[in-house]
């Protein structure tokens, strides 16, 4: 594994990081990037983890795009926040990677207003919670945590990554990959570990 100040320099470089979660939770590798740098390149290559593309907001940005919950009462097993998927206005068909790219990189600006999206559209909003994975030790805290540690905008795409069968990528294979691609990997527990030392809460 990288280290977490690595892996905060690849956001803050528009690079995509690997970041997994803990083995007795999903045990899962997710493809992570900044949406302020997300680019048609960088989605294209997100979208060959074949999971599902999502971007991670905070409530603030979910409240200022009026944003919901996709279903009332939240039956998912860890609660994984899917909010009303949404696409670029201007976009023709909202899936090729380049609109996707865009709809993610306008969720990140600051001036960004429910007008600048159709929905339903094809971009799933994640609700992260305010305090990231110190709150939940999820991929949505972990990407937007990534974001906002980089001193990016807490903004930030995510797809999980299977492998050629079509299963959850294993550990090995996620190193392999990291190798291939020459991508840092690090681990949600680093990450809690890492950021209750530098905010002092231990
Ligand atoms: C969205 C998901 C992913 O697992 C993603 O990693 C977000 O979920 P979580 O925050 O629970 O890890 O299901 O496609
Ligand atoms: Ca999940
Ligand atoms: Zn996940
Ligand atoms: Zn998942």
């Amino acid at each position: 594994l990288n280290t977490v100040p690595e892996a905060v320099e690849a956001i803050r470089a528009g690079e995509i990081v690997i970041v997994v979660d803990a083995e007795d939770r999903e045990n899962e590798g997710d493809y992570i990037c900044a949406a302020e740098k997300a680019t048609p390149q960088a989605i294209n290559f997100m979208l060959s983890g074949r999971g599902q593309l999502c971007v991670s907001i905070l409530p603030d940005v979910a409240k200022k795009l009026e944003l919901s919950p996709v279903v009332a009462q939240n039956d998912a097993p860890l609660k994984t926040a899917f909010m009303t998927p949404i696409d670029i206005r201007t976009a023709k068909t909202g899936i090729t990677a380049g609109e996707r790219a865009e709809t993610i990189r306008a969720l990140a600006s600051s001036d960004c207003k429910v007008d600048d999206f159709v929905r339903p559209g094809h971009v799933y909003p994640l609700l992260a919670k305010q305090g990231g994975v110190l709150r939940r030790a999820g991929h949505t805290e972990a990407a937007m945590d990534l974001a906002r540690m980089a001193g990016l905008a807490p903004v930030a795409a995510l797809c999980e990554i299977l492998d050629d069968s079509g299963d959850r990528a294993t550990r090995e294979g996620l190193f392999a990959i990291a190798k291939k691609h020459n991508l840092k990997i690090i681990s949600i527990e680093q990450l809690i570990a890492h950021r209750r030392v530098s905010e002092k809460l231990i």
